[in-house]
């Protein structure tokens, strides 16, 4: 079993982040590692320069990330932490992916649809192959399971296509090189929606820090995040199907429920025929309480840079290790001569 996962250190770790992701990276770090399975989860720094971004904010975004994944559970001693530009294999068997990836896969992406919007022509073509060193991050290390939220599902089954095409194409039937990545998908966390628009993703890149919770947030902001998050006039319904069509009202129960380790029926059992008035200071309570001590080991970490990039530079090291027989059995099934 080899569990692979990534984010990109673009800004701050957000709720949707840890409830759709981080969480299900420390679960299966605690729960595997002891049975002997690897853990490799890194920063995607490289998919990072896909859009627009500032060299110095992306060098300050990635130590951050370091402090808040080790903030929410993130060992370094038991799982491999590091950044993709530590580990030039990444890149490199992106490179020889792209020639097993096809356009038409490429071009069916919603994510490269959503990003680039109607200025294709402007778009990055690292935005366009985006999905392919994706796909190179996962099968560089034969990755049986990949956490992440339901954005991602896509991205990962074109790592599965690629991963077979490359195996038909250049592998003996009974030798496939790549192994198919399993996504493991959150049930009740796969989307968590903006607390100002109930039909988008909570995102790093909606301009609106209202929003989104950061995991740096202080008590008072998160607060008053979830005392301004949109509602609709309506009490709480006191059975699930109630909530069909209130997409805001379902988001926060839902939130309430995963942060609480409870479901939404338990939920709507106790704040059922209640108003937001009464469920949004209970809510903004629980966040406080359950994200506070990750909050104040951040700001502890976050300042020792050496301990930092020390953390990187040891897990980049692993990283290669695992990643170096891959590579080289990829180069030689395409009959490239080194
Ligand atoms: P990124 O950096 O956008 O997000 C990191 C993880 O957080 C999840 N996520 C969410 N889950 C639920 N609700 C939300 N609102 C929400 N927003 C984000 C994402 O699904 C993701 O799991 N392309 C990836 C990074 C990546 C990667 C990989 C992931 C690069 N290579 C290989 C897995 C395997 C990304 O941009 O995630």
């Amino acid at each position: 079993m080899r569990i692979v996962s990534g984010i990109q250190p673009t800004g701050n770790l957000h709720l949707g982040n840890y409830l759709g992701a981080i969480r299900n990276w420390v679960a299966m770090q605690d729960e595997w590692t002891a049975k002997g399975a690897t853990c490799l989860y890194f920063l995607a720094d490289l998919h990072a320069i896909s859009m627009p971004h500032k060299p110095e904010e992306l060098a300050a975004n990635t130590r951050e990330m370091v402090a808040a994944l080790v903030s929410c559970g993130i060992d370094p001693d038991r799982s491999i932490l590091f950044n993709q530009a530590q580990v030039p294999q990444h890149a490199e068997l992106q490179w020889l992916l792209n020639g097993t990836a096809r356009m038409g896969w490429l071009n069916r992406m919603t994510q490269w649809k959503d990003k680039a919007g109607k200025n294709r022509e402007g778009a990055s073509v690292a935005l366009f192959t985006y999905p392919v060193l994706q796909a190179a991050d996962v099968l560089l290390y034969n990755a049986t399971h990949v956490p992440v939220g339901e954005d991602q599902k896509q991205h990962l089954e074109l790592a599965r296509d690629i991963a077979q095409k490359f195996n038909n194409d250049f592998c003996p039937e009974d030798a496939p090189l790549f192994i198919q990545p399993e996504p493991i998908i959150p049930p009740e966390a796969a989307r968590i929606m903006s607390l100002r628009e109930g039909t988008a993703k909570m995102s790093k890149s909606d301009p609106s820090d209202m929003s989104r919770i950061n995991l740096t947030d202080d008590a008072d902001t998160i607060m008053a995040k979830v005392k301004k998050a949109k509602t609709d006039p309506e009490p709480l319904p006191s059975e699930k199907a109630g909530l069909e069509g209130r997409a805001e009202a379902a988001n926060l129960v839902g939130i309430y429920a995963v942060m609480a380790g409870t479901s939404v029926e338990v939920v709507l059992g106790q704040f059922g025929g209640q108003g937001f008035g009464a469920f949004k200071p209970a809510l903004g309570d629980l966040l406080v309480e359950k994200l506070s001590p990750m909050a104040a080991r951040y700001r502890e970490l976050r300042e020792d840079h050496a301990a930092l990039d020390a953390i990187l530079a040891k897990g980049a090291e692993k990283a290669r290790a695992l990643a170096v027989p891959t590579l080289d059995a990829a180069y030689k099934a395409l009959g490239l001569v080194r």
